[in-house]
């Protein structure tokens, strides 16, 4: 799909986007199209409920005496309340009611609209991204979907006035939609195709925006001591490996140490030794969402010139059971120096961060420490698909993290860190246990486990279990993969994180 902006002018052709505020409050768009159809506007909303709130759509069909296929009156909601958010759920929600409908080309007339937190330009902008966020599709292995099943729509144009200032406002947003999509396609692709070589292969694509990658194969990991990394791959036929992906867009800050992004990347957890139940399994294909998140972050930040450093590392494996695999009571000396008996080998995401969440604090130093994993079940049982479950050292870090998300879309409620869950995980045979000694407290116990191997850096662990794959579209997102994280991360990094100017 094609979205484009452009100056208003007469539309002649497919189908017509207005906007209409709560209360039916028509747009000056929508207001002067009203007038010049005989008010066929106005008869449409009194004859149904649609009264302009978010969210809500109104078709009118083959509107007589006009040259267009459809006229769409699109819900803005409250006028006060129009902010970038709700822009781009107008944008999503259009674009899936096109799709749904047929329609193949759609211009939306966007106005500046007294009493709006914002101006027409952004207003288009973001109707732009949201737009681009719901089109996405990992559709590149159906080759036999009918063409009438596809979806519809080729273009969007989006009409304002002053196109410049969109155009200026949507390019990074843009951007960062190509992120998200990068993300999507890692996390959605099957674990034959993406595995630890195959998607360090991929992330080498980010050396184009003027990112460093470097990549850790197993013998490298083998001589720094990634042991528990390594141990969770072992079983695998398919070698593990860390991806580090660096980028310094403030080489000239005073303080030069980076932000720094871990993720869990299992490209397919069986749960190892301690085998999972086959039902639900293909879900564990996107174990490694953590990992694909990072990944795209790095690209959003580099593609828009953060002026920020950063360093994403993540930790690649295959959790398979086999005569090569590791075994519940196996104890494994990590990076750290710390020994850890591994009770449950599908608590496996946690022995991968262990270790590379101590590499990444000891060789960057970084100013705080952020790890996305798909950890714990539990993190489901807790807060649903609403939430991803955060917990931290750290409190400022905690606050600046929820409040990106709000502004983002993506929420994070906060759960406890405490001494008395730590005691849990000591283990009798060595320093630490992989697992709690019991159900309680699941995803608090792996929050816990990953804080053993983070010393004092400022640190915050996202459980995204629950947020990573969505089994329903919302506005902006398409079932499947979400990429939840990459623009909370994204939107702290901007505002708190770049330097000024
Ligand atoms: N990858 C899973 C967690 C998961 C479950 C992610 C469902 C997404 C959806 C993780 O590796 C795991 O198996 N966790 C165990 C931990 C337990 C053995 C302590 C779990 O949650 O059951
Ligand atoms: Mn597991
Ligand atoms: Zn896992």
């Amino acid at each position: 799909m094609k979205i484009a902006f452009a100056k208003p002018e007469q539309t002649n052709s497919g189908t017509l986007v207005v906007g209409v505020s709560d209360e039916r409050k028509l747009t000056p768009s929508a207001a002067a199209l009203d007038k010049k159809s005989g008010g066929i506007l106005t008869r449409a909303m009194s004859s149904s409920r649609f009264k302009g709130r978010k969210d809500e759509i109104l078709d009118i069909v083959a509107p007589k005496g006009l040259p267009l296929s459809r006229i769409v009156l699109a819900g803005l909601g409250k006028l006060d309340k129009i902010d970038a958010l709700r822009m781009q759920a107008v944008g999503g929600t259009l674009v899936a009611h096109l799709n749904r409908v047929g329609e193949t080309t759609a211009t939306m007339q966007v106005d500046q609209l007294p009493g709006a937190p914002l101006g027409a330009p952004d207003m288009a902008a973001h109707v732009a991204y949201g737009a681009k966020l719901r089109s996405y599709r990992f559709d590149k292995y159906r080759t036999k979907e009918k063409e009438e099943n596809k979806p519809s729509l080729r273009a969007l144009n989006l009409m304002v006035t002053d196109v410049a200032a969109a155009r200026k406002s949507s390019a990074p947003l843009d951007r960062t939609a190509d992120a998200i999509f990068f993300s999507r396609d890692l996390i959605s692709e099957p674990p034959n195709v993406i595995y630890p070589e195959t998607f360090a292969e991929r992330c080498k694509r980010l050396t184009a925006v003027g990112i460093k990658v470097e990549v850790l194969d197993e013998k490298q990991l083998a001589k720094l001591g990634f042991n528990t990394l390594l141990a969770v791959g072992q079983g695998s036929v398919r070698p593990s490996r860390v991806v580090v992906m660096s980028w310094n867009g403030a080489p000239k800050a005073k303080d030069k140490r980076p932000l720094a992004f871990c993720g869990k990347g299992v490209c397919f957890d069986t749960g190892g030794i301690s085998i999972k139940p086959s039902a639900g399994m293909e879900d564990m294909k996107w174990d490694m969402a953590g990992a694909g998140v990072v990944a795209g972050l790095m690209e959003a930040l580099a593609a828009r010139r953060a002026k920020v450093n950063a360093v994403g590392v993540v930790g690649l494996v295959e959790n398979m059971p086999s005569g090569s695999a590791a075994r519940p009571s196996d104890i494994v000396k990590s990076l750290s120096g710390k020994t850890v008996e591994i009770l449950n080998t599908d608590a496996e995401g946690r022995l991968v961060l262990a270790d590379v969440c101590w590499y990444t604090q000891d060789r960057f130093k970084p100013k705080a420490m952020i790890d996305l994993a798909t950890l714990t079940g539990a993190v489901i049982v807790a807060l649903g698909h609403e939430y991803a479950g955060i917990m931290s050292n750290n409190d400022d870090l905690t606050k600046n993290l929820i409040s990106a998300g709000e502004a983002v879309g993506e929420k994070l409620w906060r759960l406890p860190l405490g001494e008395a869950y730590d005691r849990d995980i000591d283990s009798d045979a060595a320093d630490v246990k992989n697992i709690g000694s019991n159900r309680a407290a699941g995803t608090i116990i792996g929050a816990q486990f990953i804080q053993r191997f983070v010393n004092d850096v400022p640190w915050a662990h996202l459980d995204i279990a629950g947020v990573a794959w969505s089994k329903k579209d919302t506005a902006t997102v398409p079932k499947g993969a979400t990429a939840f994280g990459l623009r909370l991360l994204d939107r702290m990094v901007a505002d708190h994180y770049e330097e000024a100017g």
